[in-house]
């Protein structure tokens, strides 16, 4: 199988990459950090995976069409959009910058990348699209509009992509993880609630993958709880997210 995944030089971009090295896949791993991204290479080529490194910054859309124009060339099985970033305001104005920042990298990005990739899956008549969202883009604290947004763009996306290609035989998915411990998340200085390990995030994301999810939200009691609160009248909601962020020290 030819896998390609964003974000691969660590958190759960590294482990997904560590998981589907075999001597059956070849990996395809994109990231900035070329040190980074190389060492989890040669860890996955230690458990018999071939390995190409691609060395790219998702926010060169230019780059990005260039590198699926050429990945396109040679037929694509499984397609990992996970690269992406988080920026947290604690009471402030969001920045302009930081909106348009979190949208070039966790949105704009995917289809710069994927337009020149989609002809080609829906010429080879199968292929999969998995995109990484996350469940902040079910609801939207006040500390992280343009994060939430962000994820919320790409699951309109996903989700229209999906109805689009599902005739081709290809399928669309989307992953919305909770908290999971990685880089992006030991900068936080608030509690996370059920926060997962990588290794556990992992499991849980390629379980899904293998089970052909087409929305996959995790872990399922933190996903409950949102739904729960999106039920609630929004006076309450009001209330509960409010009383939440106050707990966060916002
Ligand atoms: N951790 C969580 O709790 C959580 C929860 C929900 C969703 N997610 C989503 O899961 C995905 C992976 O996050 P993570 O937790 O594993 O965080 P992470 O350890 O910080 O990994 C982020 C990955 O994205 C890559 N990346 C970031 N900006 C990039 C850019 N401009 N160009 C190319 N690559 C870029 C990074 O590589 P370089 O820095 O080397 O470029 C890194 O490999 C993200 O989309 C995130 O939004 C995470």
């Amino acid at each position: 199988m030819r896998i390609v995944i964003t974000g691969a030089s660590s958190g759960l971009g590294e482990h997904l990459a560590l998981h589907y090295a075999s001597f059956e896949n070849e990996l395809v791993l994109l990231a900035r950090r070329a040190e980074r991204l190389e060492e989890v290479a040669q860890r996955c080529r230690a458990r018999g995976g071939h390995v190409e490194t691609v060395v790219a910054d998702v926010n060169d859309f230019s780059l990005m069409h260039q590198i699926g124009k050429e990945l396109a060339q040679t037929p694509i099985d499984r397609l990992i959009l996970n690269a992406g970033i988080s920026v947290g305001h604690s009471g402030s104005v969001t920045p302009f910058e930081d909106f348009y920042t979190l949208f070039k990298t966790n949105f704009l990005s995917v289809h710069a990348f994927l337009e020149p990739i989609i002809p080609s899956l829906m010429e080879q008549k199968s292929g999969e699209i998995v995109f990484v969202s996350s469940l902040a883009s079910l609801i939207t604290m006040p500390t992280s509009i343009a994060y939430s947004s962000s994820k919320r763009a790409l699951n309109a996306y996903a989700e229209g992509l999906r109805y689009q290609l599902k005739p081709y035989g290809i399928e669309v998915m989307t992953i919305l993880p909770g908290f999971i411990d990685s880089e992006m998340t030991q900068k936080n200085r608030f509690k996370m609630p059920f926060l997962l390990s990588s290794e556990a995030g992992v499991k849980r994301i390629v379980d899904a993958i293998a089970r052909k999810k087409r929305y996959y939200p995790f872990p399922l009691r933190f996903y409950l709880m949102i739904r729960a609160t999106l039920l609630l009248p929004q006076f309450l909601r009001d209330w509960i997210v409010n009383f939440t962020n106050f707990k966060k020290g916002a």
